[in-house]
């Protein structure tokens, strides 16, 4: 495993890649890393040479300060985490001044329609501030493949359909969301949540597999009911969208 905290570098070390015709998995992370993280490396790793993990608390994609400050850091630990798995990991921690130079603001992308529902409704600019993000990465990187979770469904599909439009020559692979024993889906965010709200999060899980599991025997009703119902028990949250 190697550190590379400035772009200039990692730009030298892609070029030289790149002039052995090796190929390059990217793996784009906000750090924490976890198994949910480890598993897209591990991809990468089978399905290219080398495998370049970034790290960087993109501030374009969070629409709230509170979530950003207090977004859990540790590159110390992250670099543990990865170190002894293979030389062939390349991470890249890079200061927001080497990323977004004096001008920290989003590029405008047409996502078609695709950011009008769900978290897009509710994170005002979030996915703008990704897709600059990933878009810059993309640039640095050069990467062959790319590995998203399907944890962030919207994030994917978007990142999938603008490498499309803008004719980025990139592979996107989205990867299985990786779980705790009891459904909850690995997160750094996980590590914010109280013994009381981590159980409400795996009841969330559970409900979510109840819909699954009826889809063909229950209408779109009953469901939705069934889904108010339980979101009307528990005072503490509210349901968003379904
Ligand atoms: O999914 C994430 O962790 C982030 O949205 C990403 C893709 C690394 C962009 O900052």
């Amino acid at each position: 495993m190697t550190l590379f905290k400035e772009k200039s570098n990692l730009i030298k070390k892609i070029r030289y890649i790149k002039e052995q015709n090796l190929t390059i998995g990217l793996v784009p992370t906000m750090g924490s890393l976890h198994k949910g993280h480890l598993s897209l490396v591990e991809r990468s790793l089978v399905e290219n040479d080398f495998t370049v993990v970034s790290i960087f608390i993109n501030p374009t994609q969070f629409n709230d300060k509170e979530d950003l400050v207090n977004y859990p850091k540790n590159l110390i630990k992250d670099c543990a985490f990865l170190e002894g798995i293979s030389d062939d990991i390349i991470i890249f921690a890079p200061e927001i001044s080497d990323i977004y130079d004096k001008n920290i603001s989003v590029k405008k992308f047409d996502f078609h329609g695709l950011d009008r529902f769900m978290e897009g409704v509710y994170r005002k600019g979030h996915f703008q501030g990704v897709a600059t993000v990933v878009s810059l990465l993309f640039e640095i990187v050069k990467p062959n493949q790319a590995y998203f979770g399907e944890k962030d469904y919207q994030q994917l599909k978007i990142i999938q359909q603008i490498v499309v439009q803008y004719r980025i020559p990139v592979n996107i692979i989205g990867c299985k969301t990786i779980r705790e024993d009891d459904g909850l889906a690995l997160s750094s965010r996980n590590t914010k949540l109280g013994p009381y709200n981590r159980n409400i999060a795996s009841k969330i899980f559970e409900l979510l597999n109840y819909c699954r599991i009826h889809f063909d025997s229950m209408n779109l009703d009953e469901i939705t009911n069934h889904v108010n119902i339980f979101f009307e028990k528990i005072s503490e949250i509210e349901l968003e969208y379904f």
